[in-house]
């Protein structure tokens, strides 16, 4: 009699989707529910199906006891079905609910659905270059000392804040970031989309020199970092495209630690975070400092590590706007 109520309020939400989609032009519809079952998954399918809307299916799978507690906490207890229940009596139900619901899950499996999966975990890391220390940008030069020792904590640092699972890191194809992850124990896949924003004529220099050669740039830069596009080079709005691929690749990938570049991390930490692109190119990614990423129910969680190694400080905030002179008669 249950499965019945459910399966008829499951229908009358998609009666609604529909309505919305036909009657209000709609684009895009999110019906979000507990499709974990390959008859649940067929039924809206079919249903989708006559009515000409194509269908993607998002699975989000947690295993991380702690990540689970968390989001019941955070979620659920504030959700109407538990509105003035004693918290502790809410969470033991809805406990139960997930055993009931696992006894049923089927994961997607089912070859002619499009899907993605949401899977627990990410984490994003930077070692101090020698580039770094002299203030210039781009390059590929090797680690400083620093970034070095960095290099050799970072091994302990991983086993002690996320144990045993199994990792896997992606680096790009410059020196530092392979020097970075060279002692841990995981496999490796270095891609050549994750090297850092390409700075075209300006690779190797320091900010004061490109102020002073190109002083015109260097103002357009600051206006509009986002946008401005280094001569022969990159702007962030190239990088956030050449790394669609890789970000794809990461949504369907399980615990996947990143050694990465300033440009590069804030560009993938702002896609996790979902913040606005004039905010992403001022984004703080401190060196020797492992930050990990959990997708939850709504919005990333996350928490930082930092290794007591010192590093040089590479952000540099937005300029204030300039003085305007005002004439006085
Ligand atoms: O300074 C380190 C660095 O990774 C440079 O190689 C790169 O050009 C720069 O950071 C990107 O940061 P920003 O966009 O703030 O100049």
């Amino acid at each position: 009699m249950g499965e019945n109520a459910r399966k008829q309020a499951a229908t009358e939400a998609l009666n609604d989707m529909v309505k919305w989609f036909k009657g209000e032009n709609g684009t895009v519809a999110i019906f979000d529910a507990t499709n974990s079952t390959r008859s649940r998954r067929e039924f809206i399918l079919n249903y989708c199906r006559k009515e000409d809307i194509l269908v993607m299916f998002i699975e989000s799978v947690c295993q991380d006891e702690n990540l689970i507690l968390q989001n019941i906490v955070d979620v659920k207890l504030s959700s109407p079905d538990y509105k003035d229940m004693d918290p502790e009596k809410a969470a033991e139900d809805f406990r139960a609910r997930i055993s009931h619901y696992e006894q049923a899950y089927e994961p997607i499996t089912e070859s002619d659905l499009t899907y993605i999966k949401i899977i627990n975990v990410g984490s994003q890391v930077h070692g101090e270059s020698m580039y770094n220390l002299m203030g210039k940008i781009g390059g590929d030069s090797d680690l400083s000392p620093r970034g070095k020792k960095y290099a050799l904590a970072l091994p302990k640092l991983i086993k002690e804040k996320l144990g045993d699972q199994p990792l896997t890191v992606w680096t790009s194809m410059l020196k530092r970031t392979m020097q970075t992850g060279e002692h841990l124990p995981y496999p490796k896949l270095h891609w050549k989309a994750l090297d850092e924003l390409d700075a075209g004529c300006c690779d190797g220099m320091t900010y004061e020199e490109i102020e002073e050669k190109y002083p015109e740039d260097y103002a357009n830069r600051d206006d509009d970092k986002f946008d401005y596009r280094y001569r022969g080079g990159e702007s962030y709005r190239d990088v956030v495209l050449r790394l669609e691929p890789v970000i794809m690749e990461l949504e369907r990938q399980q615990n996947i630690m990143i050694i990465g570049h300033q440009a590069i991390l804030r560009c993938i930490y702002a896609y996790f975070h979902n913040l606005p692109q004039e905010e992403l190119p001022y984004i703080k990614i401190p060196l020797h400092t492992v930050i990990k990423l959990t997708p939850k129910a709504y919005g990333c969680e996350e928490e930082r590590y930092k290794v007591e190694i010192d590093a040089v400080d590479t952000h540099r905030p937005k300029p204030p706007p300039k003085q305007k002179t005002l004439a006085a008669a």
